[in-house]
């Protein structure tokens, strides 16, 4: 038995959920730039959970349920009044997302029809935490989830208290959907191996948020942003990537396991992220941005992954920076929820081998003669 670091190269189960096959991505068959230009993100969770596009009605009735399910229980808000107000949103979110299981009748129900419907208030729920307690650590009140708005909306009326405009609804949309499913990323793996021992729904998603707060995965839209505000400005980062490369640290946002020749989903961040830095006349960002990916392609030959571009859009949006992590929480939850329906409809529990590589044949010797 010899083991693969980092299990790379190794195909550890079948989806029909998403794919990347020669560096295009795509959702249930569809590629990420057509939906990435077309399609909202309620389309993309009907679509990642039921293998196909919603007609308009079954549109209508997904929203209608994800907007009945948006409220979160009231021990949970209390939980997140208990929270020290230091505490990272990603930790506060994993906590909330587990303790939602306590509130929720259905919780220990398998039943295929309890699931969707456990899927759904997980998908409904996590952006009104975010938001609550984004607030709350500021002293302010939570505010309660707008009826009939979509996800994108209603987090960022959530979050701030006034009507977004919509453009910013568009571009966090947008986001959404660039982030919803990766095949078998981290994250995905770590709720698929929680639930294929039957453990529940949210048991799966709470494993998955604890892996997607890592800075290797999740983490890193909220690490780049830190390098651009560490570096300050564009003269400094030269030296800035220099130095980091030469101490072979890592640069966030930058490469992947299994893109190569570059993550389809960066190009889309780059755009928005100019389009909304010029609105705005803030291309500061950006520019520093552009500038860095260029030094680091040619210097290791690197390019930026989808956390890269994703930070300075959130920035310009008015995110806090610790945020940004959470939100793509917001959006993976649709790809968690599609790929754990799918573990329980074909499971087999996920236990591979370990190649050991410790001391062999130790003797027992009693505590008082070591
Ligand atoms: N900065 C500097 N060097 C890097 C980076 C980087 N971001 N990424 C890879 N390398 C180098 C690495 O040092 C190694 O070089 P060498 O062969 O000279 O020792 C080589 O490239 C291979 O890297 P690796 O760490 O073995 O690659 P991996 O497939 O195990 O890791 C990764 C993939 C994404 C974790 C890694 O590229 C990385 O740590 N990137 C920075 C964190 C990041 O942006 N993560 C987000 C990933 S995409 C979205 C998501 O899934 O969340």
């Amino acid at each position: 038995m010899t083991a693969t670091k980092g299990l790379e190269g190794i195909v550890a189960a079948t989806t029909s959920v998403s794919s990347i096959v020669d560096g295009v991505l795509t959702y249930r068959g569809y590629d990420i730039d057509d939906l990435a230009d077309h399609a909202t993100f309620e389309e993309v969770i009907y679509l990642l959970w039921y293998g196909k596009l919603p007609s308009h009605s079954e549109l209508i009735q997904l929203k209608a349920e994800l907007s009945a399910s948006a409220a979160v229980p009231a021990p949970v808000i209390d939980i997140l009044k208990l929270v020290p107000r230091n505490t990272t949103p990603m930790a506060v979110l994993r906590t909330a997302v587990s303790s939602l299981a306590i509130y929720d009748p259905e919780a220990e129900d398998m039943s295929p029809e309890a699931n969707y419907r456990k899927a759904a208030r997980l998908q409904a729920q996590i952006p009104t935490i975010v938001a609550a307690y984004a607030r709350l650590r500021n002293q302010d009140d939570p505010i309660s989830p707008k009826e009939g708005a979509s996800i994108a909306e209603n987090f960022l009326y959530m979050l701030t208290g006034s009507e977004p405009d919509a453009v910013a609804i568009k571009a966090l949309d947008k986001a959404l959907v660039l982030h919803a499913d990766h095949e078998l990323n981290a994250s995905t793996f770590a709720s698929r191996v929680t639930v294929a021992t039957l453990s529940d729904i949210y048991s799966g998603v709470t494993s998955a948020i604890g892996t997607l707060k890592g800075p290797l995965h999740g983490g890193a839209n909220e690490g780049v942003m830190a390098m651009l505000e560490e570096i300050g400005s564009i003269d400094q980062i030269d030296d800035y990537v220099r130095g980091k490369l030469e101490r072979r640290e890592k640069l966030m946002g930058f490469g992947h396991r299994v893109y190569k020749g570059g993550d389809p989903r960066a190009k889309h961040l780059q755009r928005m992220s100019y389009e909304l830095g010029k609105r705005t006349e803030n291309l500061k960002w950006y520019d520093m941005s552009v500038k860095i990916e260029g030094l680091v392609f040619g210097l290791k030959g690197l390019r930026p992954n989808v956390d890269f571009y994703s930070a300075s859009v959130y920035t310009i949006l008015g995110i806090p920076r610790d945020l940004f992590t959470p939100i793509f929480a917001i959006s993976r939850c649709s790809g968690w929820t599609a790929h754990i329906l799918e573990q329980y409809e074909n499971n087999r529990i996920i236990r591979p081998r370990a190649e050991y590589v410790g001391k062999a044949d130790q003797k027992y010797v009693p505590v008082d003669y070591r």
